[in-house]
């Protein structure tokens, strides 16, 4: 496909790409923040692996001094965050800092190795006034956060786009865990396409605030969607178990797409970028390696053309 034949593209990529490994210690690198990154000296910090076991389950940890250093510098305040962002990795190439990241958790390592070809590709892919939307779960997200400022630019990240639903199970070890980020990212910084006229609104939460026709006409979404998750029983059910919900989708293709558009979904599931698309008057492009998504694909989209494509060949 020819560089930048996409406004949109929207990623929502499988977990669960990585080896499942832990090892017994890990080491993690430190920055203090009086500390350039070309002047620091390494300082190692053990995590063993019950720690690891713990923070997964929510407890605290005892930590190491250097990450207690760099936690609370981080939290005492936005310009003590931007020191230490521009510090810490604003200065460094983005291959430096994927060396960092594989030293410290090889998990998210295979991850990446999996998703960065996909998203240089995606990248590519995307118009000067194109959106890209990366859909992320907790584990990765700030991983992904950083290496993408790295790898895209820090000027071209838009927004972090916090997806907030209540179902299923619920850990009483921890808060549960019940939202997804999705991050974004635009090609140009001066040119990108944003509607925000055209988005789907949603309820005021305090209506008794605001005067009636503001009530009528709904509020803005912020960058905190609450959202159901598809319901399991009605319209927009497919059976695919990563199916997303169609409001989440419409409000992404609404705002960063106009009629006659193309969008590109690679990790395309169940299909609903393409039937949102389709019902907003845009033209998708949808992939999925799995023979059970083109099939429900097919289903719920019977007016769209299956390509068959070979994978390339391994070098
Ligand atoms: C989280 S699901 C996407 C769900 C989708 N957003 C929806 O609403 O139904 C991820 C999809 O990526 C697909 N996938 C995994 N690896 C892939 C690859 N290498 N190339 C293309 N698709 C892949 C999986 O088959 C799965 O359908």
């Amino acid at each position: 496909m020819p560089d930048g034949a996409f406004t949109l593209i929207y990623l929502d990529p499988p977990f669960n790409t990585g080896r499942t490994r832990e090892r017994a210690v890990e080491t993690a690198r430190t920055l203090t923040p009086a500390t350039a990154p070309d002047e620091a000296a390494p300082s190692p910090a053990a995590i063993t692996q019950d720690e690891r076991v713990d923070a997964a389950a929510g407890t605290a940890p005892s930590r190491a001094s250097g990450d207690e250093v760099a936690a609370s510098v981080l939290s005492t305040g936005e310009d003590a965050a931007e020191t230490i962002v521009w510090r810490g990795f604003h200065g460094r190439e983005y291959e430096r800092l994927r060396g960092d990241l594989r030293a410290y958790d090889d998990r998210f390592d295979d991850y990446w190795g999996f998703l960065e070809p996909r998203l240089a590709e995606a990248w590519r892919l995307l118009a000067d006034d194109g959106t890209l939307y990366l859909h992320l779960d907790y584990r990765e997200a700030h991983y992904a956060k950083v290496l993408m400022d790295a790898l895209f630019g820090r000027e071209r990240f838009l927004n972090e786009l916090i997806w907030a639903y209540d179902y299923g199970a619920k850990s009483r070890r921890r808060w549960p865990t019940k939202h997804d980020t999705i991050l974004v990212y635009v090609k140009n910084p001066q040119r990108y396409h944003f509607d925000s006229e055209s988005v789907d609104r949603e309820p005021y939460m305090a209506p008794g605030l605001v005067t009636a026709e503001k009530v009528a006409r709904g509020k803005l979404p912020t960058d905190v969607w609450w959202h159901t998750i598809v319901p399991t029983t009605g319209r927009e059910k497919t059976g695919y178990p990563t199916q997303k919900p169609e409001g989440i989708l419409r409000r992404i293709v609404q705002a960063s797409s106009r009629e006659g558009d193309h969008v590109l979904d690679l990790f395309a599931g169940s299909g609903t970028t393409g039937a949102v698309a389709a019902a907003l008057g845009r033209h998708a492009v949808l992939v999925d390696d799995n023979p059970a998504a083109v099939a429900v694909m097919r289903e719920r989209m019977p007016h769209a053309t299956v390509v068959d494509v070979a994978p390339a060949p391994v070098a």
